[in-house]
């Protein structure tokens, strides 16, 4: 995430980045946080902590559940919530694993979920994250660094189909085709073990002159099949259903445009079977104000909705 803030004082001059579209998820989660009494939220992708900062600020009494699966990540947000005592646990975990942390934790009224979900900056901007396509650097762009499986495998070892359609459907690559071939013919050679390398071949195959680099969107689909994002947001959004009390309500901010869709199905599919009411504005994006602040911003889109009348789903 972009702008950054240094030398607050309550991060003891620790950065903390722009949280995208705060806001909005601020005002969706005020009509539903009670003004008095105990009461805990799911922050599924604390990241450095600015959403919930934001939170714990607007409502005294509310606690956070704050989860991240990068120790990165947590490294960032703890010195920023750790003035938050014990309103906040913060816990290490993919929101595929929130089921369980919940249950663990012995939490299971549950007044709203956030999730925010992609790379922030703390992945861009440490090349040895290999996410970056830049700053060359392992090819690796595990969040989880407990994972197996990194970009450079799926890199060394995808049959050329399987790449052409990754590219083409995870990250939008309209000459997918070209860029798993040359992947194919370079890996024959050398196995690709870094960005820098991979983002040339792929710049070569694809063509510029765009606006964005021309490895984005391969990179994008790379990052999006090592993290399986996919998948990840969608188990996270049964634990919300599954742990959100009456009238509890899921927010999720998402970067693009596959990404949304998968919310989109998720939440109307469930609220046609009754379990959630979706909300009847539009899905809210950044204002200019905020893009001009945060280029990052300019991509999110948050769609929030409130769970119905609790019915024993997953009990
Ligand atoms: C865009 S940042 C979140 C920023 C945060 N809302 C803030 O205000 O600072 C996304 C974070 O989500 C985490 N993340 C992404 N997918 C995740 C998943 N499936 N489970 C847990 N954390 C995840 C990433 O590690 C990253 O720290």
């Amino acid at each position: 995430m972009a702008a950054a803030h240094r030398g607050d004082p309550r991060t003891g001059g620790n950065e903390v980045h722009a949280a995208v579209l705060a806001r909005e998820v601020l005002e969706v989660f005020a009509a539903t946080i009670p003004q008095a009494g105990e009461c805990w939220l799911v922050d599924g992708t604390v990241g450095a902590g600015g959403h919930a900062r934001a939170l714990l600020d607007a409502h005294p009494e509310l606690r956070i559940l704050a989860v991240d699966q990068d120790p990165d990540s947590l490294s960032e947000a703890a010195p920023v919530l750790e003035p938050y005592g014990d309103r906040v646990r913060m816990r290490r975990g993919r929101m595929s694993q929130l089921g369980g942390l919940l249950r663990r934790e012995g939490l299971s009224d549950v007044i709203g979920f956030l999730f925010d979900v992609g790379v922030c900056s703390l992945h861009l901007d440490r090349p040895e994250r290999g996410f970056s396509f830049r700053d060359d650097g392992p090819l690796d762009m595990r969040m989880d660094p407990s994972r197996e499986r990194t970009a450079a495998d799926v890199v060394n070892t995808w049959d050329e189909h399987d790449l052409a359609d990754l590219f083409f459907h995870e990250g939008g690559e309209r000459r997918s085709r070209q860029a798993a071939s040359a992947i194919i013919e370079a890996r024959r050679r050398v196995p690709f073990q870094r960005t820098v390398p991979l983002a040339d071949v792929i710049a070569k195959a694809v063509g510029g002159g765009g606006r964005i680099h021309p490895a984005t969107r391969c990179f994008q689909a790379l990052r999006r099949a090592v993290n399986q994002e996919g998948e990840e947001l969608l188990r996270g959004m049964h634990a919300a259903e599954h742990h959100l009390v009456p009238g509890g309500r899921l927010v999720a901010i998402t970067f693009h445009s596959g990404e949304d869709r998968e919310v989109r199905r998720f939440l109307s599919g469930r609220a046609r079977a009754g379990h959630w009411t979706l909300s009847k504005e539009k899905p809210s994006r950044a204002q200019p104000d905020e893009v001009a602040k945060n280029r990052r911003s300019r991509s999110a889109v948050l769609r929030w909705a409130t769970r119905t009348q609790s019915d024993g789903v997953g009990a």
